[in-house]
């Protein structure tokens, strides 16, 4: 359902990506891992949509026009970005969902404890806040849109880095249960956050090895 075909991407003259084919199939769940560096989160944001190839092919279903691949997948990016809205706005960007939907993306971002005790719960404005949150909520605010817009393809750069390694461990078991039938391309740094995906690549000198 995914396929990277000869895959090339540069910024200005750096070339970061280099001829990269992949294959990926509904519902696998495939780790990435590397260097600091060496263009994991560009490979992603190609995988979503958000840079266009300098050649070759990204293909989502058939897609190949990235505008139109970035409405198909969920994203949590390595630097959540938060607008200066409330915090069920930054969840929903303007979609329409039933509120039991919204709750349980809240639940699964293990955001709950923390919006019970703001005062205005999920409609706090994030514009006089958004320097007080601090890294992990951010980052959990990331999870709970990505879990609202509720894609076949879920991809995440890093999606618990900011949290302690409890709050991890439980935030990205409760994403991994969501998705069980999505495909999920996930980059990470930490081998211990991989266990049981269908692969495993490494990214160097721009392209992967198994
Ligand atoms: N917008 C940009 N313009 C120019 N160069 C960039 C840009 N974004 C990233 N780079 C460079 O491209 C290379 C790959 O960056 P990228 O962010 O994809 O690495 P990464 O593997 O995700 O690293 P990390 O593990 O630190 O997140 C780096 O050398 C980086 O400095
Ligand atoms: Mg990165």
């Amino acid at each position: 359902m995914i396929d990277l075909k000869n895959v090339t991407f540069s910024y200005d003259n750096k070339l970061i990506i280099k001829n990269l084919s992949l294959s990926i199939k509904r519902g696998d769940k495939i780790g990435i891992m590397g260097e600091s560096g060496c263009g994991k989160s560009t490979l992603l944001r190609l995988l979503a949509g958000l840079y266009r190839a300098d050649s070759g092919t990204v293909t989502l279903d058939g897609e190949t026009e990235p505008e139109k691949i970035s409405r198909k997948v969920s994203v949590v990016m390595q630097s959540p970005m938060l607008l200066p809205l409330s915090i069920y706005e930054n969840i929903t960007m303007g979609h329409k969902y039933p509120d039991s939907h919204v709750e349980k993306a809240v639940k699964m971002a293990r955001l709950s404890g923390w919006i019970e005790i703001l005062p205005d719960g999920l409609n706090t404005y994030l514009g006089d806040r958004a320097d007080e949150l601090s890294g992990g909520q951010a980052q959990r605010i990331a999870i709970a849109r990505a879990i609202c817009k509720d894609s076949e393809v879920l991809l995440l750069d890093e999606p618990a880095s900011a949290l302690d390694s409890e709050n991890s461990r439980s935030v990205l078991e409760a994403i991994m249960d969501y998705a069980a039938d999505k495909t999920v391309v996930h980059v990470t740094h930490q081998a211990q956050h991989l266990e049981g995906y269908t692969r495993i690549y490494t990214l160097k000198d721009g392209e992967l090895k198994g």
